[in-house]
């Protein structure tokens, strides 16, 4: 799985790309926001949000040596706010074509400032109208972004899609990137547009979830999901969990709290020991899922990263 992860990249390297030195420089009181970088290159901030690796990936194929890479979880946890750059982006997986929660909360109290802004929406299927609703959802909160596109991706949505088999399909991701990076290499404005069609099916998807398009995905994890006595209390799951829902006792692993339905505790369990409960009334969940005993996880992203991106 962990094939090429951190490859070539020392611990130190690595902790700096993910914006963990930086936090430790911000802690010290020292300044973390140049807007240009002393070999005249441009300085770009990538925050992003990842469950199971993809957008992580994405934000580091988007980076050199000028970007500082950030964790959202994790600037929500430190409480910092302010971003300037020459450039900032911000990569984040689609949830019903919308934003995560946790990154909905965080626009609202960013403030964001650079020459250029650009957002990256990983998706696996169907992307729909999610470029404008990120569109409206920034301007709202006051920050308007330049560029904003969509890659297609494996699709990590469990009640529909077996993993085993989204990780055997080609979506050319490297293609998709390369068209992207050029975009931003010559700072494009162009934000991806929707179609009457898309809006209608976005429309249609928000009917029969019963989702609040003012929040998107926010469930309770105890609601959804349970722990076999597969579970051997490894501790995965308290720190993959971007809310830290999840927590070790003497009597098991127990799960509660508001969540994003980011996936990224039942992905990433290393024994298959998170399961959704049964719900036959949610319409989402009705069904279960295609195939329990699949799971996926980037191929290019440890389990160690998604653990320091989202740990509480
Ligand atoms: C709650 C949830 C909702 C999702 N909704 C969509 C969707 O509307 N359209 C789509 O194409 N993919 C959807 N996906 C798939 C993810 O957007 C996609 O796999 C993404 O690249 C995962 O990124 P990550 O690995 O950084 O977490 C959804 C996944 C989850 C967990
Ligand atoms: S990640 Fe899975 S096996 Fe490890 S403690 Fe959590 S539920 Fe148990
Ligand atoms: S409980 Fe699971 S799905 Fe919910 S926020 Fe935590 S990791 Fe994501």
């Amino acid at each position: 799985m962990d094939k090429s992860s951190n490859k070539g990249i020392s611990r130190r390297d690595a902790l700096k790309r993910m914006g963990l030195l930086v936090a430790g420089a911000a802690a010290l009181g020292m300044p973390t926001a140049l807007t240009s970088c002393s070999n005249g290159k441009k300085k770009r901030i990538i925050l992003y949000f990842t469950a199971t690796g993809n957008s992580l990936y994405i934000a580091r194929q988007l980076s050199d040596e000028n970007t500082e890479l950030l964790s959202i979880p994790q600037m929500v946890k430190q409480g910092r706010h302010d971003f300037e750059a020459e450039e900032i982006g911000i990569v984040y997986p689609i949830y019903g074509h919308m934003p995560p929660n946790m990154v909905r909360n965080f626009i609202k109290q960013a403030r964001i400032k650079a020459n250029y802004k650009f957002a990256i929406l990983t998706y696996g299927m169907l992307d729909f109208n999610a470029a404008e609703l990120w569109d409206g959802i920034s301007r709202k909160a006051g920050t308007k972004f330049d560029y904003i596109n969509t890659l297609v991706m494996v699709d990590n949505w469990l009640p529909n899609f077996d993993m085993n088999e989204q990780m055997k399909m080609d979506k050319h991701i490297p293609e998709q990137v390369e068209k992207i990076k050029a975009d931003l290499d010559r700072q494009r404005k162009w934000i991806k547009p929707a179609t009457d069609d898309d809006r209608r099916n976005h429309d249609g998807f928000m009917f029969f979830s019963r989702l609040d398009p003012d929040v998107g995905f926010l469930k309770r994890s105890e609601k959804y999901f349970r722990v076999t006595d597969a579970c051997i209390g490894c501790g995965v799951c308290t720190e993959v969990c971007p809310r830290g829902n999840y927590e070790l006792t003497s009597t098991g692993v127990k799960t509660e709290g508001d969540c994003d339905f980011c996936f990224a505790c039942i992905q990433n369990c290393p024994q298959k020991a998170i399961q959704f409960r049964s719900l036959p009334d949610d319409p989402l969940l009705a069904r279960g899922e295609v195939n329990p005993n699949a799971r996926y996880r980037n191929e290019h992203v440890s389990l160690w990263s998604i653990k320091e991106s989202n740990r509480q």
